[in-house]
């Protein structure tokens, strides 16, 4: 096991250029089971999620090699495919289900194992399943797995989403690209990451027509051709520096960022005292004078994002009074709220929201990671606390965050990982 030992206290200047998006690098990575032909992606951030999805598609019938780093890679098919997404890799790693669309489009079957619940909730596929049905699929549920198959080919149909869902609405968008004929879905989710994925899949020869109004319209293709496409930046990795630098009473550079697609956070965060300078193109300087307490929701984009839930949590925790988060998207996401409390957090959780009273400083603990965003929060607070921080469990950490503790350390940061 390792841990990450911070000692707290100090302000953190410096420049940190932000890794592609994981959350758009895995249904871009599922979609190219779609295409044949040679795909190369770049600014693939170099962090486990990846790796177990490069792995998955590798047991499906990929073949992965890297290209200069461990950012560029190039994919090619393999002659013999296996259908299957097996429970060991995806009960680590719940994006394996996104492999289920593409699946059912190319070969008319799938075995996709159910990812299971996780830290922050039950986490149901259910609404991948009910499209894909009205699709003309065939599902079943047989010891834990998936069991898709489709007696000719996917049927277009007019869709419609009754819940906004992130990874369904990619599962869909991609069985939809090769199946003959006029689809259309309502009620789409709209994050940055799906639209980079439309992206790819259009630059592949795809024809995805999508208005801003979560309506998307496609009209099915033969095949799809090999591509080169380039992730966009990880919108929640700069959110979380942001807060780094705004928690540390610090001034952080972040280069390489989407100021677009940050909107919201950046929103957000300048309600809470955040001054953001930005002097060039994709980058912006962050820092504040005091942290002012405020109310906020977790919303579908473009809403403030549940991935920044507990980030913003710890930033609040030294706010100047009370603040309310309320965790609208999922079931159970605030386990960072009991290991907040143990580093001196004045914090309630009513229902679905948590009710903060700020507090002068945060005191060093041993505390463990029960999530990737859970996890970092406990980082940034431990940056602030007075004292050393022991965060366990941090596989989670390696999960999401590429070179983390580099790219604090390079800000100043006395942060080191130990193995225990
Ligand atoms: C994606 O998860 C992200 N993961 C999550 O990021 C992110 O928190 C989430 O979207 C919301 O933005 C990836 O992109 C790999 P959803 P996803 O389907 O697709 C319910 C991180 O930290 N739901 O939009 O699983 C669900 O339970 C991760 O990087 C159903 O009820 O999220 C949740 O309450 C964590 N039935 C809500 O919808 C379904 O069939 C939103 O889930 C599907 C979802």
């Amino acid at each position: 096991m390792k841990q990450l030992i911070i000692q707290g206290g100090k302000k953190l200047f410096g420049t940190i250029n932000i890794s592609g998006s994981k959350n758009a690098s895995l249904p871009i990575l599922a979609a190219t089971l779609l295409v044949d032909e040679k795909i190369t992606l770049k600014n693939i951030p170099d962090v486990k999620d990846i790796s177990t999805m490069i792995n998955l598609l590798e047991s499906i019938g990929k073949k992965i090699k890297f290209s200069n780093s461990r950012n560029q890679i190039v994919i090619t098919s393999k002659k013999n495919k296996k259908l299957i997404a097996p429970y060991n890799l995806v009960k680590t790693m719940r994006a394996g289900v996104l492999v289920l669309g593409p699946l059912l489009a190319k070969y008319g079957q799938a075995r996709v194992s159910l990812p299971g619940g996780c830290a922050i909730g039950s986490r149901p596929v259910d609404l991948h399943i009910e499209m894909l049905k009205k699709m003309g699929a065939k599902i079943k549920i047989d010891k834990g797995y998936i069991v898709a198959k489709v007696i000719k080919k996917l049927k277009p149909n007019k869709l419609k989403f009754e819940s906004i869902s992130v990874g369904a609405t990619e599962n869909l968008i991609m069985a939809a690209t090769l199946c003959k004929g006029k689809t259309t879905i309502k009620n789409i989710a709209i994050e940055p990451e799906i639209i980079d994925l439309i992206n790819f899949l259009n630059k592949s020869g795809a024809k995805i027509f999508f208005n801003s109004k979560r309506i998307i319209t496609i009209e099915g293709v033969e095949s799809l051709k090999g591509s080169t496409h380039s992730i966009i930046p990880d919108r929640i990795e700069a959110g979380t520096y942001a807060v780094a630098s705004l928690i540390s009473n610090g001034k952080i550079t972040l280069n390489r960022i989407d100021t677009k697609a940050m909107k919201n956070i950046f929103d957000v965060l300048k309600l809470s005292g955040a001054k953001l300078n930005s002097n060039k193109k994709n980058s912006v300087t962050v820092s504040r004078k005091k942290i002012k307490s405020l109310n906020a929701k977790t919303i579908p984009y473009p809403g403030f994002p549940t991935d920044m839930q507990a980030q913003l949590m710890s930033l609040l925790c030294l706010g100047n009074g009370k603040s309310i988060i309320k965790e609208d998207i999922f079931e159970n996401r605030f386990l960072h709220v009991s290991e907040l409390k143990r580093m001196g957090a004045n914090i309630k959780i009513k229902n679905k929201s948590a009710y903060i009273q700020g507090i002068k400083n945060f005191t060093g603990a041993e505390v463990m990671a029960t999530d990737l965003r859970a996890s970092v929060s406990l980082v940034l607070a431990g940056l602030a606390a007075k004292g050393i921080t022991i965060v366990n469990r941090i596989y989670h950490l390696e999960r999401g965050y590429e070179d983390l503790v580099k790219k604090l350390k390079k800000c100043g940061a006395s942060i080191i990982t130990k193995n225990v």
